[in-house]
């Protein structure tokens, strides 16, 4: 099946988090199972931030909630700090929370719609008994207004009071108020607005920095990913696909899914018409039953028959790049896609063994070759697919919006999400494969400059509030939130 394999994990000792073969299950009725995350290894060193992307029911929030054990996996190893997560009693896990926060996906379902702004925030705090009374409080006000809240006014009231921007505000100060050494940050700009995806992004950047935080962030749109990941993680239907640096993955996306997910970013161009990007059709499978083999062959233009027979395991074909595919593109090379939608399927053969772990094959190479074996280039009715490139160094904080003050409450305006087994344009030819399909939002920019990303000094000076940095006490039964039972009905509804 698409993608198993460590071969892209770092020393244990370089890592402040290393995943190794996590398995997720569902058990459905009559025996059957969701396989919703299968064999999985990624690690994060510290400072990191590490992004997780891929399409709608990948898995990338499952693998968020199993690296927090909320539930906790069917199989594989969650290693953070050095000690395994998985075989920890509920009080130590609890303990543990601390340290590794998550922001989820809904800002404003993951707030508690009857408690208070202040009750919320502090809820880490409160559990942990930080520090007396006075210096949570504190505390609460300082991070409202390091997320660019005041206080004042947000303090007393509810979530519903707030819109979708300010909400996600709230949880990252939630999530940031208890000092932790990492984040997982679950789509936390994928429902909003353009504008506002800009300042919690510049956001998030300024926290991570202050805070010497690591970041795991997952998103299914790679040109948010791009502006703030060190590497990036590429999942299809429960395996991975690609591991590299951003920069790279952009330059020489290798998996034929990978290039997919990039050729369906929008490009800003009037000039560039949709049709002329990368498709590839049809349904995403059911996790129930995944394809034997890879798991992206039912859709890959380029699939074999191997492909259906053998699981390609993760390897390195660049420094520092890996792949999970028995046919990655070359340097260069470009998903050919047709007029009429169809794609090139000649006669390939795998990149042999000893192209692992040196450089890219040059010309010539037998990946180039496969390549001029696969493709129809020369033929007139083929079209190169161009994959938009960025770089970090291009943000130029374009997107300016409003201040850091507290706004009035505004309606929430919830981004597209796409659910289409199509990957590409919108608007693609209707002989392709590709009607219907969805289209992420536009590349962001992000800078933190001229947005609103909100400091302290901006929205009124604060010292800060001098807690015990860890836990020192260990809270009562009582004291302790069912904060497991809190979450299990967010993933038992889904299906
Ligand atoms: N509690 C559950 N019971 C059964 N199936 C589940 C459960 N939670 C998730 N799934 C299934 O597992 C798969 C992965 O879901 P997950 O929420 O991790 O996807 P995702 O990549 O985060 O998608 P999205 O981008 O839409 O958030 C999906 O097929 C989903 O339906
Ligand atoms: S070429 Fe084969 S192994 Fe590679 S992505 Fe396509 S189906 Fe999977
Ligand atoms: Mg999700």
């Amino acid at each position: 099946m698409a993608g198993t394999g460590t071969a892209h994990l770092r020393p244990a000792e370089d890592v402040l988090l290393r995943v190794e073969d996590l398995l997720v299950e569902f058990k459905l009725k009559r025996g059957a199972k969701v396989n919703a995350v299968t064999g999985i290894s990624f690690d994060v060193k510290p400072g990191e931030t590490l992004g997780l992307v891929g399409e709608s029911g990948c898995g990338k929030s499952t693998t968020g909630k199993a690296i927090m054990q909320l539930p906790p996996p069917t199989g594989g190893r969650v290693i953070f700090e050095g000690r395994e997560l998985t075989g920890l009693s509920g009080k130590e896990m609890r303990q543990t929370r601390t340290k590794v926060q998550m922001i989820f996906q809904d800002p404003i379902s993951s707030l508690n719609p009857r408690r208070k702004i202040e009750d919320i925030v502090a809820e880490g705090l409160d559990i942990w008994k930080t520090g007396d009374k006075g210096a949570r409080s504190r505390k609460v006000d300082e991070m409202l207004l390091t997320v660019g809240m005041d206080p004042d006014v947000a303090r007393g009231r509810r979530p519903f009071q707030f819109s979708g921007g300010q909400c996600q505000r709230i949880s990252i100060a939630r999530a940031v108020v208890t000092e932790p050494e990492m984040i997982i940050c679950d789509e936390p700009v994928s429902a909003l607005d353009v504008s506002v995806q800009a300042q919690i992004l510049n956001l998030l950047e300024d926290m991570k920095a202050r805070y010497g935080l690591t970041m795991i962030f997952i998103a299914h749109d790679l040109a948010v990913v791009k502006n703030i990941s060190d590497r990036v993680v590429v999942m299809y239907l429960g395996k991975i696909c690609e591991v590299t640096a951003p920069d790279q993955l952009y330059a020489h996306p290798s998996h034929p899914y990978t290039q997919a997910l990039l050729g369906a970013i929008p490009v800003p161009d009037p000039d560039v018409r949709p049709e002329d990007r990368p498709v590839v059709g049809g349904e995403i499978p059911s996790p129930v039953s995944p394809p034997s083999g890879c798991r992206f062959r039912t859709r890959c233009p380029r699939a074999q028959d191997t492909c259906a027979e053998v699981e390609p395991q993760i390897r390195e074909i660049a420094p520092d790049h890996f792949v999970a595919c028995h046919f990655p593109l070359a340097p260069g090379e470009k998903l050919i896609v047709s007029t009429n939608g169809s794609s090139s399927t000649g006669e390939r053969q795998p990149i042999p063994s000893e192209a692992v772990g040196s450089d890219r094959p040059e010309s010539g190479s037998p990946a180039e070759g496969l390549a001029g074996a696969g493709s129809t280039q020369g033929q007139s009715q083929d079209r190169e697919v161009t994959v938009p490139t960025a770089s970090r160094d291009d943000a130029s904080g374009d997107a300016e919006v409003g201040s850091a003050e507290l706004p009035s409450p505004e309606p929430v305006r919830p981004g597209e999400t796409s659910r289409s087994g199509d990957i590409g344009p919108r608007h693609a030819s209707s002989e392709g494969p590709a009607q219907g399909v969805g289209e992420g939002p536009p590349p962001l920019e992000t800078s933190g400059s001229g947005t609103d990303a909100p400091t302290t000094e901006a929205a009124g000076p604060t010292g800060p509030v001098s807690l015990p940095k860890r836990p020192t006490a260990e809270p009562s039964e009582h004291d302790v939130p069912d904060y497991d039972a809190e979450h299990r009905s967010e993933g038992d509804d889904k299906s």
